[in-house]
């Protein structure tokens, strides 16, 4: 297996957090077959579709796996979007960028490409929906992987009375990079980006800090209230899902790093809000003076709309892109009849698609949708594992 000389041996072995490496087997030769055609029907390739499954089943027979186009991967990546039941975004899912990393293995390689995809991906707030795909699981030789849940994200630092000081929803990530070398800022904050934690096929995860200047943060205030700003709260502009493996014709990329750009609620509904989250509800109606005494009363309701409402506010005011519930909704079931009129199934997961605030008010809520697939190809799967 290819290793960057520069990286060290894999140490930490006998006592590393994760489990035992992934050992792949040749690729299905009918998956292969399945994902040719269907690119053969949905676009028009040069060559032929006989010419190019010919191609694909020698390179099987002789290597136990086949090389896409880079065609091939653009298009099963754009599928694999257009296929996740619970993402509400897909409406441009062909318009995805491909960064063709295959090349690249060695942690070291992984992490300076995930910080060049922020930067490319980020343009100064203009996001652009990328993903980056590095080397593939090859017979017995498993690909590098990222074990962060996304490229950026805020630590969640375990305090002596037993609280979390950041994200809670981090802690596990947190104390993996913690005990790797982690110098975590010191005292710890509420938004400390996190290192990227990579290994290449075998059980050896590094860590790697992002450049500062690569992660784009929104500092959050309020349209109508100036002690919002106080509070110092503040969110990353771009979800970059890392730990996602990209499952196309039967080969696996277990990493290819994606990004979109953020909807208002995602942050504003739920990342600051959720109890074992950033819990700040209780603060932001205190500052409104509400009455808390009884749920009764909605305070956490009116909350969390001015919640949403500065997340919105801070990022316009900032240029960064973001999406709200209303326009996202409506955009959805765009996408979803033109995949009818395509002739196609658009498995929908209702529960993920319909967002945590204002539900009944957006259309997405008053309808059903097709099943999740869980076979469906090409497709981003669930992670084994998330540390
Ligand atoms: N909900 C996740 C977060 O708040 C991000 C998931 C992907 N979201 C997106 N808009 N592409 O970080």
């Amino acid at each position: 297996m290819a290793t960057n000389a520069a990286v060290p041996a894999p140490r930490q072995e006998a006592r590393c957090p994760v489990t035992a490496p992934r050992a792949p087997r040749e690729v299905d030769l009918a998956e292969a077959e399945d994902f040719i055609t269907q690119f053969h029907t949905e676009t028009t390739p040069a060559e032929t579709l006989e010419g190019r499954l010919h191609q694909v089943r020698s390179e099987i027979d002789a290597t136990g796996t086949y090389t896409h186009t880079l065609d091939e991967l653009t298009f099963g990546a754009r599928v694999a979007w257009r296929n996740s039941a619970r993402c509400i975004g897909r409406l441009y899912w062909n318009s995805l960028r491909l960064r063709d990393m295959r090349h690249v293995e060695s942690p070291a390689g992984v992490a300076t490409e995930c910080v060049e995809h922020l930067r490319d991906a980020t343009r100064g707030g203009r996001i652009r929906s990328t993903i980056t795909v590095f080397a593939p699981d090859r017979p017995g030789n498993p690909g590098p992987r990222i074990h962060n849940e996304q490229l950026v994200r805020y630590a969640g630092h375990r305090t002596a009375s037993g609280k979390v000081r950041g994200d809670g929803r981090n802690t596990d990530i947190t104390d993996l990079a913690r005990a790797l070398g982690w110098q975590r800022p010191e005292p710890p904050g509420r938004f400390d980006v996190l290192p990227i934690i990579v290994s290449s096929g075998t059980c050896a995860p590094e860590i790697f800090e992002i450049p500062p200047d690569a992660v784009l943060e929104v500092p959050l205030s309020h349209p109508d209230h100036e002690w919002f700003a106080d509070l110092r709260l503040r969110w990353h502009a771009v979800p970059a899902i890392s730990n996602m493996p990209l499952v196309v014709g039967g080969v696996t990329y277990p990493a290819a790093p994606f990004n979109g750009w953020y909807l208002g609620t995602e942050i504003g509904a739920r990342n600051l809000v959720d109890a074992d989250r950033y819990d700040l509800l209780p603060v932001i109606a205190e500052r409104l003076g509400m009455d808390t005494s009884s749920e009764r009363t909605l305070w956490r309701d009116r909350a969390m709309v001015e919640m949403v409402r500065a997340v919105q506010h801070s990022f316009d005011a900032a240029g960064v892109t973001m999406a709200d519930h209303h326009g996202e909704s409506k955009r959805f079931l765009t996408h979803v009849a033109r995949e009818e009129k395509a002739g196609r199934r658009c498995p929908a997961d209702w529960s993920w698609i319909v967002p945590p605030v204002s539900g009944g008010l957006t259309p997405v809520y008053h309808r059903y949708y097709d099943e999740p697939d869980p076979e469906l190809r090409p497709a981003f799967i669930s992670p084994q594992r998330t540390s």
